[in-house]
Formats: C-alpha cells, sequence, structure tokens
C-alpha cells in the first residue's frame, strides 16, 4: 500500500463492505487535494468535527453559518459518503447569546427549551435527507459517579427534561434521521451503567431515541475486551444500534491525562509504541467484527496523525499519533491489522 491511489487499490470501507461503514471526521480544510483523495479512496462516511455545533453553526440568534456544515455535505453528496451529524445539544461550543437575554440575564427554562426547538428544527430540516443519523445529545452524564446528569447549563436551567425534548425535536423535523446519544468512557463499567440507566429511561419513556455512540477515545492501555464486548452488549439489549463515533487510539495512557510532560520527554513514536497500537486496533476490529449486527458504523476522529484533536489535549504541546495514517498519509502498522482478516 502506499499513498497513491489508483481505482484499483482497496480502502477501508470496501475491507468492511460486509459490516458496518467506516466513517472519519472532516473539517472544510480536509476537503480538498491528497487529504480529500484519502477520504475518498478510505472512507465511506463523514462527520463533520466542529462545522454543526450549535456555536459554529448558530453564532447570533438570528443568525446561521452555513458554509462549512454546507461544504462538508456538498463534499459528501458528491462522492457518495454517508454523514452523520455531530452534534445538536453539548455543553461544550455553545454560543455565548443561548443562556442570556438581552439584559444578559439567564432565561427562563420555557425560553431555552424554545431556542432548542427552533435551532433543531432549522439545522435538522436543512440536511432532511442527506444526513442518515444525528449525535442529538453528547455527553450529558456527569464525569462525577455521585451525580446522575452533568451539572452543565442546560441542566441548571431545564433540569432533566430537555435530553427527551432533544429527541422529540430532532424526530420531529426529521422522522427518518437516526438519533443517537453520544458519550466517552462508556466502556467503563461504572460511567457504563450511568448512561445505560439514562437511555433505559427514555426508551421505557417512549422518547425517540435509536442509538447510542461509544466515542472509542480510547488508547493503548485500555479498554479491555471485555469491558468492550460488555458495553456493546448492554446498549445492545435495549434494542438499540450501537456506532463507534469518535475512534482514535492515544498512544499515553489517559489515566496520567493532566499531567505535564516531564522535562527532556520525547514525543518519540517508538516502534514498540506503534507496535502495540497495531494490536490494540488488531483487537478492537477483531470485536467490531463480532458485533456487525448491532454496530451500524464506525467512524475515526479526524483522518491522520498530521492533525489529531489529542496534540493539543489534555496536554498542549504533546503530539498524539492516534490515527491509522501517518503525518505523510500512509497507511500505519495499524492500518495492516486493521484490514488484514
Ligand atoms: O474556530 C476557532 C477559531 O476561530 C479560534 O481562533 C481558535 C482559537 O482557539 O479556536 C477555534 O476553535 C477551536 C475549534 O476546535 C475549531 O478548531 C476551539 O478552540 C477548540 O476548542 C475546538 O476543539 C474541538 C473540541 O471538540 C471542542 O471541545 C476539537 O476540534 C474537536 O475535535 C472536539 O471534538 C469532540 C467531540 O465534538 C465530542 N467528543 C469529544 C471530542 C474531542 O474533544
Amino acid at each position: 500500500l502506499s499513498s497513491q491511489h489508483s481505482a484499483a487499490d482497496k480502502g477501508l470501507k470496501d475491507y468492511y463492505k460486509d459490516y458496518f461503514p467506516v466513517g472519519v471526521a472532516v473539517g472544510p480544510q480536509s476537503l480538498q487535494g491528497e487529504e480529500a483523495a484519502l477520504i475518498r479512496a478510505q472512507f465511506n462516511s463523514v462527520t463533520p468535527e466542529n462545522a454543526m455545533k450549535m456555536g459554529p453553526i448558530h453564532p447570533e440568534e438570528n443568525r446561521y453559518f452555513w458554509d462549512d456544515a454546507d461544504a462538508i455535505v456538498g463534499f459528501a453528496q458528491a462522492n457518495k459518503l454517508r454523514v452523520r451529524g455531530h452534534n445538536l445539544l453539548w455543553h461544550e461550543q455553545t454560543p455565548k447569546w443561548l443562556f442570556k437575554d438581552a439584559q444578559g440575564k439567564q432565561v427562563s427554562k420555557d425560553v431555552l427549551l424554545a431556542r432548542l426547538k427552533s435551532h433543531i428544527e432549522t439545522v435538522v430540516k436543512r440536511y432532511k435527507g442527506r444526513i442518515y443519523a444525528w449525535d442529538v445529545v453528547n455527553e450529558a452524564i456527569s464525569d462525577n459517579p455521585q451525580e446522575f446528569l452533568r451539572n452543565s447549563e442546560w441542566y441548571r436551567i431545564c433540569g432533566d427534561e430537555f435530553i427527551a425534548k432533544a429527541f422529540e425535536y430532532a424526530h420531529a423535523a426529521d422522522p427518518q434521521a437516526v438519533l443517537f446519544y453520544n458519550d466517552y468512557n462508556t466502556e467503563r463499567p461504572e460511567k457504563r451503567e450511568r448512561v445505560y440507566r439514562l437511555l433505559k429511561q427514555l426508551r421505557d419513556a417512549n422518547v425517540p431515541v435509536h442509538g447510542v455512540g461509544l466515542q472509542g477515545h480510547w488508547s493503548i492501555f485500555e479498554p479491555s475486551e471485555q469491558e468492550l464486548r460488555q458495553a456493546i452488549e448492554r446498549f445492545a439489549s435495549l434494542g438499540l444500534q450501537v456506532q463507534i463515533t469518535e475512534l482514535d487510539v492515544s498512544v499515553y495512557p489517559w489515566e496520567k491525562e493532566r499531567r505535564a510532560k516531564r522535562p527532556g520527554e520525547a514525543d518519540a513514536y517508538t516502534a514498540e509504541l506503534e507496535q502495540k497500537q497495531a494490536a490494540q486496533y488488531q483487537l478492537f476490529f477483531r470485536v467490531f467484527r463480532d458485533y456487525r449486527k448491532q454496530l451500524t458504523g464506525v467512524t475515526f476522529w479526524n483522518v491522520s496523525d498530521r492533525y489529531s484533536w489529542l496534540d493539543t489535549y489534555p496536554v498542549a504541546g504533546r503530539k498524539n499519533y492516534p490515527l491509522l495514517f501517518d503525518q505523510q498519509l500512509r497507511p500505519k502498522k495499524a492500518y495492516q491489522a486493521v484490514v488484514k482478516f
């Protein structure tokens, strides 16, 4: 395999055509040149990394910014890629105006829900028929095991009601769209069970939620095969589709995520690390293939090691190498591990 793709080359989407679509998170900057060629050759689904979040797409109450989102949807249509919409409600990347009235006072629950409804209707209807699935609510469960829902502005103003409302608004705007709840660390048993509890409540109340997105911001250390299997099985038992929505495999341990880079520590991506990462990817995809009935998509979070959100998080300035393609867009050992089965 080389970075030069001819029509005869197989991409991830071809190896996995009998399993699930393989997607990638993109920004408008990836839609030209060699990155665009790589996307076309390898993937059959895209997720806008940032362009459809409420802050970027709805910067003022009466103004939407469609250019980036339209460019991504247009690229997808031209190249016959599916689009997963991401996302309609999150506690991050919210616009400044959202929670305040003209006097700068916090809005009431009724006003906030009316704003949410109008936002969801506008965005979902614009892309109706072109976006097949939406991450409707993102990361609403707290990271604190003592809490249930995250103590966000959404929660402080609306209580728990905003979650069901968001799904109802989205379903009304596009009854064909597959609606997801999306979150991270969903395979850690304690958080998994709180996410399960939320989804069970929604299902029992007949809220139109159809799938759960396991983000998949993993590492060469976690999750274990057993944790991954248990998570997929647990959520599928609710009758939900499962997707891996934001896959990457950090070469650093997440449990030390808050530590600063030690003086003199090299950003070396050693042969040993690359090998470990390949083995980890191989394990994950072996499990994914086993659950082809439950898993309806696997999406990588960014295209190649040239750029990843993990280059600046959780440690600024620490380069990471979490994807299947290197900085020259060449397939890595991990790629071979994923396509050999
Ligand atoms: O667009 C502005 C630009 O105008 C400004 O000059 C610049 C200066 O900081 O910031 C730009 O915004 C950045 C944005 O990405 C676009 O590049 C934000 O600072 C930065 O925080 C933002 O990061 C994104 C992050 O979500 C937001 O928390 C990452 O790219 C994106 O990969 C990440 O994605 C999330 C998923 O949506 C949900 N799950 C976790 C995942 C990783 O955090």
